[in-house]
């Protein structure tokens, strides 16, 4: 009698045992038998190509087992094997997104899409049943076991982005390559790249080169904090040609991810204007510099900026030669990316320039506009003529809403989550990304060792984040299609410290953007990142260690 209760208990327990899977982001359903099954991927397994266009994500599935494990898979266009990693579509007639199903059984892992993007995203999930191995790599299973399970899985937004300053600080091709690599990790889909600024315009553009060889390098930047302990008198920059602009897009869409390019106007602009001063209200005038702030070289003419802030000297609204300026830049832009957007940025424009300058005044005249706000609200609405013109959506920052909205706009709400509602109670779509909490330039710990711009986003209030406000009715709400982190990379002069603000706040954000929001729990993600830190590990990527997963509760 004892040993039959004892054996009934162990197959209790036996039943009620499931391997612990770790995905992130959590998707929207995950069912697993009671039993503790496995299904084996060994060097016999084979990839079957069972839906066409899968070539490309099956070569993903292999890099990774090879990076990882030392090991790739044969390709086949079909099998019957049981022993097999199968590709296909579903659903080809009512797609979804992004959406796919993933189950493995004794028949082997099936992974099936609504669309190609849908196939590559259930390989990414994939990834996460695979066994992880210390980051030593002392342990390389050749046999790696992956527990029974159904999965079905589509993305809560369409907009899934995180952006990147390559202005402040400049991160070579590889670098951007392997931010890509994460945010497709993450089944992110837009990499926000703003590439000019008042500190280096980082785009070649063949009919302005000096935009690059002039307002691409600054004579050195400043020490520190600002407004910082001096200047490191070291000329800094660099730029993105086209050809590698091409490489970088092209790379990106191979990882279902679009590139949404930035090139800042009417504001922001120093460096395009110290390579161009015709550009400015008054080309004849020297860059100001804060005083308070340490210069390095030549101080005269116009200059690209060595330290950080909002600058007067922007773009002269008065004059049409800057329109045909934009307007060729944006001509050898468009092109460049095939994604349906284009950002202007519209932020931190101040008037002072405006305000004495006769042409922008006549402008402002000859057009019936109110003050120096409707005439950036006119600059912007030039721009989005044209670029509609040419195809493509405006985006701003949420700036374009003052002196009144450009009509077909897309709003980056980023002072908060005001200029969001607004846009999107006048039917605009927004994209939310309010300073608290997804600006990673923030600090993620109060004992922060490194220096940043201050804030403080720690990774719980990340994951907290909700990107549809309260205040908005079920229709207005339609139109946030989601939102992003943006990383500004004034104090980021390096790599190790990009990764160091993005991780492991990504890992949070992509459960924002892709999770139902029944569905997010934060105790169980602090469960599930335990293993996620493990892969960071193998992935050598240098993470903040602010939040403590293996600690007991
Ligand atoms: C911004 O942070 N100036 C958009
Ligand atoms: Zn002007």
């Amino acid at each position: 009698m004892r040993i039959t209760i004892s054996l009934l208990g162990l197959l209790l327990m036996c039943s009620v045992i499931r391997a612990q899977v770790s995905i992130i982001p959590q998707p929207v359903s995950v069912k697993q038998p009671r039993i503790n099954a496995k299904f084996s991927i060994t060097p016999a397994t084979v990839i079957v190509l069972e839906g066409s266009n899968l070539q490309k994500t099956a070569a993903f599935l292999n890099e990774y087992l090879q990076q990882i494990y030392l090991f790739k898979l044969k390709v086949v266009n079909n099998s019957t094997s049981a022993n097999a990693i199968r590709l296909n579509y579903e659903r080809l007639d009512k797609p979804i997104e992004g959406a796919y199903v993933l189950t493995v059984n004794n028949k082997g892992a099936y992974i099936a899409g609504d669309n190609e993007t849908g196939v590559f995203y259930g390989v990414q999930t994939l990834f996460q049943l695979l066994p992880v191995p210390d980051a030593q790599l002392k342990m390389r299973p050749g046999k790696l076991g992956i527990p029974y399970i159904s999965i079905e899985d589509e993305p809560r937004f369409e907009y899934r982005g995180v952006h990147l300053d390559v202005s402040r600080h400049f991160f070579p091709v590889s670098f951007v390559k392997k931010y890509i690599d994460y945010l497709a990790f993450h089944k992110l889909n837009v990499f926000h790249w703003h590439l000019t600024d008042d500190q280096g315009w980082r785009i070649e553009i063949k009919k302005y080169p000096l935009l690059t060889t002039v307002g691409g390098f600054r004579n050195g930047t400043i020490i520190g904090r600002f407004p910082g302990t001096g200047n490191d008198n070291m000329r800094y920059g660099g730029f993105y040609t086209q050809e590698e602009v091409k490489e970088v897009v092209q790379y990106a869409a191979d990882r279902h991810i679009t590139v949404l390019p930035e090139i800042e106007m009417p504001g922001h602009a120093s460096a395009a204007i110290a390579a161009y001063p015709q550009l400015s209200c008054f080309p004849d005038e020297s860059t100001k510099h804060n005083p308070r702030a340490a210069w390095s070289g030549d101080s005269t003419g116009k200059q690209v900026q060595q330290t950080w802030g909002v600058f007067d000297d922007v773009f002269c609204a008065g004059k049409d030669n800057t329109f045909q300026f934009m307007q060729d830049v944006l001509d050898e832009v468009i092109p460049l990316f095939p994604g349906k957007y284009l950002h202007v940025g519209g932020d931190e424009c101040p008037k002072n320039n405006w305000k004495r300058c006769p042409n922008c005044q006549q402008r402002i005249k000859e057009n019936n506009l109110k003050d120096e706000h409707e005439l950036q609200s006119y600059f912007i609405q030039r721009m989005e003529k044209y670029l509609n013109s040419k195809g493509k959506i405006l985006i701003g920052w949420d700036e374009i809403l003052e002196g009144g909205l450009a009509p077909n706009a897309m709003v980056m709400s980023w002072r908060g989550e005001q200029g969001g509602i607004a846009a999107a109670k006048e039917k605009h779509n927004v994209i939310m990304t309010p300073g608290t909490p997804v600006y990673f330039d923030h600090s993620q710990t109060k004992q922060e060792d490194s220096v940043t711009i201050g804030g403080y986003n720690p990774i719980e209030k990340v994951y907290a984040y909700e990107p549809v406000p309260k205040e908005l009715s079920a229709e207005e709400s339609k139109y946030v299609l989601g939102a992003q982190a943006n990383m500004w990379t004034e104090y980021m002069s390096n790599t190790q410290k990009v990764e160091y603000m993005l991780f492991p706040r990504i890992s949070a954000l992509s459960e924002v953007l892709w999770t139902p929001k029944d569905k997010k729990n934060w105790d169980d993600f602090v469960i599930r990142m335990k293993t996620q830190v493990k892969r960071y590990e193998l992935m050598g990527i240098n993470y903040s260690k602010a939040f403590n997963f293996s600690a007991p509760k």
